[in-house]
């Protein structure tokens, strides 16, 4: 640091996680309650993608009331209180409002500081991750000390089953109809994946030289966005929504799934290997692989890659399904409270998803 022509050495900052909370939809929702209402199967579900149930939040519920639990959680973990916050991120492809962004609801919802920065972010899948990064840096830039990084999303609104929520959480008996059960069918291949919820963080400067944040690699490839998007409601159609685009059920994410596990068993690998050789380890120093929970197949696949065994890659998909922004901290938060991370572990975060985002993040706990 100069000062006067004076250059005195400067501890570096650390960004260091101190808490952790989740939240998840209060409804279970086995594979078999998703097989009355279309043309699936819990063997299906299950052996294509690994999971066994996931989570939805009651009608009402959105990204940012998980959110607020989740915080909460955090910040009670943290032994932190809101007025000690400097800052919010915020990341979810699914927000309560078109805009603002989840940022300032949250923010009002939690009776943070008025004059609180919230900062919304994207990225899909990769959402918490790029999150991370973010946080980091603003931390070792000095501008702030401590910060909430949230990921939260809900998917129930994607899936258009007007007469078939009840059935699914368990409420009715009522059969979908013939044509009820054809359309459910149509988006089948995607809708079994997803769930709802959250995880939250709480990030703090610290000069503790053991420990935070060693290196993060983000990248984007917008180059085949069609891979995974929604193709309407956006403001590039004049009026953004119409009738004719609901009808045409363009509101509703298509996916290539064969690309986007393709572009998920190679790409996240390959980022693992980037961040460990910019930090100056190898991939099989990792105590825990944290990987993006979209299908057990790809979650096995990047560790086959690695070389790294089963017990080094924990994954909950069997439970939460593909959570998109909360996938990473509930699996961070269940691992920190099961004991299987401990401190002086090398954890690694990656993730891919829409955009494509992906990246891999290191870091001591
Ligand atoms: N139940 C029963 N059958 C189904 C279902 C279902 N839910 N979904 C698809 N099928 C059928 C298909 O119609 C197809 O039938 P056909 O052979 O008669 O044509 C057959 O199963 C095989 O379909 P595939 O698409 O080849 O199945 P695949 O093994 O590839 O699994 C899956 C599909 C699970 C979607 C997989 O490709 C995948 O996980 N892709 C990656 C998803 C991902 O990572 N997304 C990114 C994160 S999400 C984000 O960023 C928001």
């Amino acid at each position: 640091m100069h000062d006067r022509g004076i250059v005195t050495s400067v501890k570096s900052v650390k960004s260091v996680i101190t808490g952790t909370g989740i939240a998840v939809g209060q409804n279970v929702v086995k594979n078999d309650a998703l097989a009355k209402i279309m043309d699936t199967s819990d063997e299906w579900i299950r052996t294509r993608s690994g999971v066994e149930q996931r989570h939805y939040v009651n009608p009402g519920t959105g990204s940012t009331d998980l959110g607020r639990i989740a915080a909460e959680g955090a910040l009670a973990k943290a032994g932190r209180t809101k007025e000690e916050l400097d800052a919010v991120i915020f990341a979810t492809m699914t927000p309560d409002h078109f805009f603002p962004g989840n940022g300032p609801v949250l923010q009002a919802k939690m009776g943070l500081r008025e004059s609180m920065p919230t900062f919304d972010i994207r990225q899909q899948c990769s959402g918490f991750l790029y999150g991370l990064d973010l946080a980091d840096s603003l931390i070792r830039s000095g501008k702030y000390q401590r910060l909430l990084l949230v990921g939260a999303d809900v998917h129930t609104p994607f899936m258009p089953w007007h007469n078939n929520w009840d059935a699914t959480i368990g409420r009715s008996d009522r059969e979908a109809t013939p044509e009820e059960y054809a359309e459910n069918t149509k988006i089948r291949d995607r809708t079994v994946l997803f769930g709802d919820g959250a995880g939250a963080v709480v990030v703090e400067a610290s000069d503790d030289d053991a420990r935070g944040f060693l290196a993060a690699k983000l990248y984007t490839n917008g180059s085949n966005i069609e891979a995974l998007y929604v193709p309407g409601v956006g403001f590039r159609r004049r009026p953004f929504v119409d009738r004719a685009q609901i009808d045409a059920s363009e509101y509703i994410p298509v996916m290539e799934g064969r690309e986007v596990f393709k572009q998920a068993v190679s790409k996240m690998p390959e980022s693992v290997r980037e961040v460990c050789a910019s930090a100056g380890v190898e991939p099989s120093q990792i105590d825990l692989l944290l990987i993006h929970q979209a299908n057990l197949r790809i979650v096995e696949g990047v560790a086959k890659q690695l070389g790294l065994p089963a017990e080094k890659v924990p994954h909950n998909i069997e439970r939460y399904g593909n959570t998109t922004a909360g996938t990473l901290p509930i699996l961070f938060h269940e691992c920190l409270a099961d004991g299987r991370i401990k401190p002086g572990m090398l954890v690694c975060f990656t993730a891919l998803g829409s955009g494509l985002h992906w990246g891999a993040a290191l870091y001591r706990t």
